[in-house]
């Protein structure tokens, strides 16, 4: 059941007239040691971050297959990707990132976890020319499309996605979307303030205010991956917005109790936090097969 916070926003969002500017991320490239080190803790085991990467997690393991090349697209410290890849050791992954202290961070996250399966490039997602047309098997981004400069530049990553990406493949983006309010904002950056460095409180704030919105999500989709992938958002108020193709893989049973295993290890908050997740995307029409019973 959504707090009662949460509903009170979502009502603000549903009959609010404000329309709050998207302002630019500070630090675009996230290369300060101290902020990366923050956003890392946060994503880790028991971090604030770890119900939304268990969410994106179980989705990318819908779209991805035994043998795949898989592109990760701006993978800052590999948390996410890291927990995918252990999932998934036939599949090959290569995590991209401008940053050369996320690229370290997730270097020496990789080497910790023993994963033979991920490869890291430095490029910048709007410029994909290390990979040819049509080359790639599944193509991932998970919170980090916010940090591109301008619309300009989300396209030219839509445009490359679409020219790497192979014909029927596998395709997962999730970022914020942007919210109508700037209390709205506050309302979300804040809530969970007291378990979380005020760094991250911070760069979460400046995260939801760089966000994209929802129809610009739309008309990019529309313009490069129509057939290819599906738009969807958390309900009513779009927070999250994802953009995913369709399945690539049966139920895998072994997946799913891997899955299961890592939902009902994390404490209650945060599997609270996970249910109210997989609700608000639900009602939003994207089903979780491989997490959610319903689903
Ligand atoms: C909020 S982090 C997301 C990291 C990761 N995907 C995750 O789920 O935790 C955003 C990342 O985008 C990277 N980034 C920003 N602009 C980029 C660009 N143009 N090309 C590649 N990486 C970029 C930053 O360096 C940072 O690592």
């Amino acid at each position: 059941m959504p707090s009662l916070s949460v509903i009170k926003t979502m009502l603000r969002e549903l009959i609010t007239t404000e329309r709050s500017p998207r302002v630019t991320e500070p630090d675009l490239i996230m290369d300060d040691p101290d902020k990366v080190a923050a956003y890392t803790r946060a994503g880790r085991e028991d971090g604030v971050m770890a119900p939304v990467y268990l969410f994106h997690c179980a989705q990318i393991c819908e779209v991805i297959r035994p043998g795949d090349t898989v592109v990760d697209l701006a993978c800052g410290p590999a948390t996410q990707l890291g927990m995918v890849a252990k999932l998934n050791p036939e599949t090959h992954f290569i995590g991209v990132d401008l940053s050369t202290e996320m690229l370290n961070r997730a270097e020496a996250y990789i080497a910790e976890q023993g994963l033979q399966n991920i490869e890291l490039k430095q490029g910048s997602i709007t410029n994909l020319s290390m990979f040819g047309d049509a080359s790639v098997d599944a193509i991932t981004s998970t919170v980090a499309l916010h940090h591109l400069p301008d619309f300009a530049a989300l396209e030219q990553t839509f445009a490359e996605i679409a020219r790497i990406l192979k014909p029927q493949g596998g395709l997962y983006l999730v970022d914020f979307g942007h919210l109508k309010s700037e209390k709205s904002i506050k309302d979300f950056a804040y809530q969970y303030a007291d378990r979380q460095a005020e760094l991250f409180t911070l760069d979460y704030l400046y995260s939801l205010r760089a966000a994209f919105t929802l129809k610009d999500f739309k008309q990019l989709k529309n313009k490069y991956l129509a057939g290819k992938a599906e738009l969807f958002s958390t309900f009513l108020m779009p927070y999250m917005v994802v953009l995913k193709s369709q399945l690539r893989r049966s139920p895998d049973m072994d997946l799913i109790d891997a899955l299961a295993e890592k939902r009902h290890a994390m404490p209650n908050y945060h599997q609270t936090d996970l249910t109210d997740l997989i609700t608000f995307f639900r009602l939003g029409g994207l089903k979780s097969c491989f997490l959610d019973k319903k689903g």
